[in-house]
């Protein structure tokens, strides 16, 4: 008998990339009010919600913010990373993605997005994969971000899948993080997988056609 049922995708890092795009969005939003930001602060916001982000790209700040306005920078933020993400297309959804989400479907598995981001349909419609999974939870249906496990228990939920039947995909250590708090499985790309935070520590996304 198989192990698992269903496979939650997280987006950024996975499916497609944003990461630059982030980048780009939150650098000219910090340098508009004179705050140092680098990539490598970048990459301490894979899978961290919009605020918490906020928080960590102000560390560097001098002075505080008040929610107010704290709230007006991240919306400057997102402006300019949805003028970004105007730009993505189908053409950005690899063939090995594109060839691996086939393969899963077609071997019967349930598939799900499990993603942090409330721009995450937006995302799935630019790179031509609006209707294409069976869940999709995200930023907009989430109090707490990953670590937490919220994100891959609600999407196990829409699945009606067990969380134990889940697999979950991950390129951030907090995603691994997430899916282990909620008694799922992670396979890992990328950073994850580099730190050895997954239960499957793969090189590619196909990588997982032979666990499944
Ligand atoms: C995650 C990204 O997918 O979404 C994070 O890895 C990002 O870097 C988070 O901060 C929230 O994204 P959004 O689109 O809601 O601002
Ligand atoms: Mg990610």
């Amino acid at each position: 008998m198989r192990e698992f049922d269903a496979v939650i995708f997280d987006l950024d890092g996975v499916i497609c990339y944003t990461d630059e795009y982030h980048y780009q969005a939150w650098k000219t939003m910090a340098d508009s009010i004179g705050v140092y930001f680098d990539r490598e602060i970048n990459n301490r916001l894979r899978g961290v919600s919009r605020m918490a982000s906020l928080d960590i790209v102000l560390e560097k700040a001098n002075g505080t913010f008040s929610q107010a306005e704290k709230k007006a920078l991240a919306e400057q933020k997102n402006e300019l990373y949805k003028t970004l993400l105007a730009r993505m297309s189908p053409a950005d959804l690899s063939d090995e993605v594109k060839d691996t989400l086939e393969e899963l479907r077609r071997r019967g598995y349930r598939l799900a997005i499990g993603s942090s981001s409330k721009n995450a349909p937006f995302i799935l419609r630019q790179i031509g994969l609006g209707d294409y999974f069976d869940a999709v939870s995200d930023g907009n249906n989430i109090t707490r971000s990953k670590p937490d496990p919220e994100v891959f228990e609600k999407a196990a939920q829409m699945l009606c899948v067990a969380p134990g039947r889940c697999l979950v995909m991950e390129d951030a250590v907090s995603g691994a993080e997430a899916a282990h708090r909620g008694g799922m499985k992670a396979a890992c790309v990328g950073d994850a997988s580099r730190a050895g935070a997954g239960d499957y520590n793969l090189k590619s996304i196909k990588d997982v056609l032979e666990i499944l």
